[in-house]
């Protein structure tokens, strides 16, 4: 049993912290937020996930996790201090490390014995050098620390299972004593580890999520040429699964990527390139697909509709993906203001995102539109004139095709997920859109070409 203290309680730091404690060790999770930390004592989640609250309630009664704002008290006898604290994108893409550098502060002046600090943050090549640079610089007492890398690969929705489970542990350490502590501290997760240098880890972690951007966006791409073409994507996709080095996973097209991850790690990589005078194309691309993929359904709607003012528009879904209530980068956030600045009348549902999104778009009139949040998908599809679809959720894949016809006023689907089959919302009666498949328009509507997708000359 080590002693571990976790700086910051956001998805990366609580999660660590529950899951270190749920092996058995003795975990103290720091944080600046008052009310957070007495809610969290309190056996409440500050954030939305699966078997979070349970692990959290378990290992406070058992005395194995405590929660705190005086980091002094946390930090100075710890074996290890996780570092688990935000590292927003700034306006140039890089990343903003000042959450970080206020916790190494903190950390050299509150460490009494010998320490090891673990960077579990995403953060860019070279920082983790930066950190131990800056603890030294104000290390207050006599005692060794040295910093180690220790990337996290758990996706919203599925991190506590994802780190009891995962599939690798990264640790970048620059010396033996930094490797074995890093060793004993994941001894009782049974996890294969992966030992490398400071500098890979960190780099492990980008080029890990770059590279399934980067997968997601080569979908969009031949999801798009596939409507030019008339392929479907999701039967390409499955072709494309069989072959094991492709692999079946993370070939969904959709709406584009989102979540507070792989925009911010796309860009974050393209700008160290950058700053290395080098042009990171294939990482630059992936992000400028994504881009135009956000709103390319209501661009194809625009079309098809003229203009939204007065219609009553369905949104099914508002975060970025099922399982989380984050809305970061959600593609309901770019497509929304569109649509109110359009006149659209907004009756958005979704399971959990509700509050977050009434907090930036209070129900009531809006722009030239207005919202209202709904507590039942039906309310949303009622006379409804149009329906996109951003999320897909459980509630949102079990409505059938028949329900569209019966509740909508003109059942007219946008489906950013793929989550019907063309045959069954023909069947239905639904004219339907959706990505890389063909459209199923109705009879005496001319198949409407989305003006995005021409290519260059036609
Ligand atoms: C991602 C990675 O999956 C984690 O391994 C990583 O640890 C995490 O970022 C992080 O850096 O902290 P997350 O952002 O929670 O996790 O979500 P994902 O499940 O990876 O989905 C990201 C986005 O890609 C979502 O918007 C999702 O809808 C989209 N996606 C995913 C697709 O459009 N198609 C797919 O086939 C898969």
């Amino acid at each position: 049993m080590l002693k571990i203290a976790v700086a910051g309680t956001g998805y990366v730091g609580l999660v660590a912290g529950v899951c270190f404690a749920e092996v058995g060790h003795q975990v103290t999770c720091v944080d600046i937020d008052e009310t957070k930390v007495n809610l969290m004592k309190s056996g409440v989640s500050p954030i939305y996930e699966t078997d979070l609250e349970g692990l959290m309630q378990k290992n406070y009664s058992a005395g194995r996790i405590d929660y705190t704002t005086d980091y002094k008290s946390a930090y100075k006898d710890a074996d290890a201090i996780f570092i688990g604290v935000g590292t927003p994108e700034q306006p140039d893409g890089s990343a903003n490390l000042s959450y970080i550098a206020t916790v190494a502060r903190q950390i050299a002046e509150s460490v009494e014995k010998d320490c090891l600090v673990v960077v579990k943050s995403t953060v860019p090549v070279g920082t983790n050098d930066k950190v131990e640079q800056f603890i030294q610089d104000f290390l207050v007492n006599d005692v060794k620390v040295e910093v180690a890398s220790n990337p996290e690969f758990l996706a919203q929705g599925s991190a506590v299972h994802d780190t009891l489970h995962a599939q690798r542990i990264i640790i970048g350490t620059e010396s033996k004593w930094a490797e074995e502590m890093l060793m004993k501290i994941y001894e009782p997760f049974h996890l294969p580890i992966v030992s490398v240098n400071r500098r890979s880890a960190e780099m492990i972690k980008y080029a890990s999520n770059d590279f399934l951007a980067l997968k997601i966006s080569y979908m969009n791409d031949i999801a798009n040429l596939c409507e030019l073409v008339g392929a479907d994507i999701q039967d390409v996709a499955k072709g494309m699964s069989f072959d094991d080095r492709i692999g079946s996973k993370f070939l969904n097209a959709g709406i584009g990527f989102g979540g507070s991850c792989f925009p911010k790690d796309t860009k974050a990589l393209e700008y160290l390139a950058r700053q290395h005078g080098y042009e990171l194309k294939t990482v630059k691309a992936a992000i400028d697909v994504n881009k135009k993929q956000k709103t390319m359904l209501y661009k194809k709607a625009r079309q098809r509709l003229i203009t939204f003012n007065g219609l009553k528009v369905a949104i099914l879904g508002l975060t970025f993906k099922p399982g989380t209530d984050d809305l970061r980068e959600a593609p309901s956030l770019e497509n929304v203001p569109l649509l109110l600045e359009q006149g659209a009348d907004i009756f958005a549902y979704d399971p959990v995102g509700k509050e977050n999104f009434a907090r930036l778009y209070p129900e009531g009139k809006n722009g030239n539109g207005s919202i209202t949040y709904v507590s039942s998908i039906e309310e949303a599809l009622e006379r409804a004139n149009v329906c996109f679809i951003f999320t897909e959720w459980g509630e949102v894949k079990a409505v059938s095709p028949e329900t569209y016809k019966k509740l909508m006023r003109t059942p007219l689907v946008y489906d950013g997920r793929n989550i019907y089959s063309v045959h069954e919302m023909q069947e239905a009666g639904v004219e339907y859109h959706s990505i890389g498949r063909k459209p199923v328009v109705r009879e005496g509507l001319k198949e409407s070409k989305n003006l995005e997708l021409q290519t260059v000359g036609s």
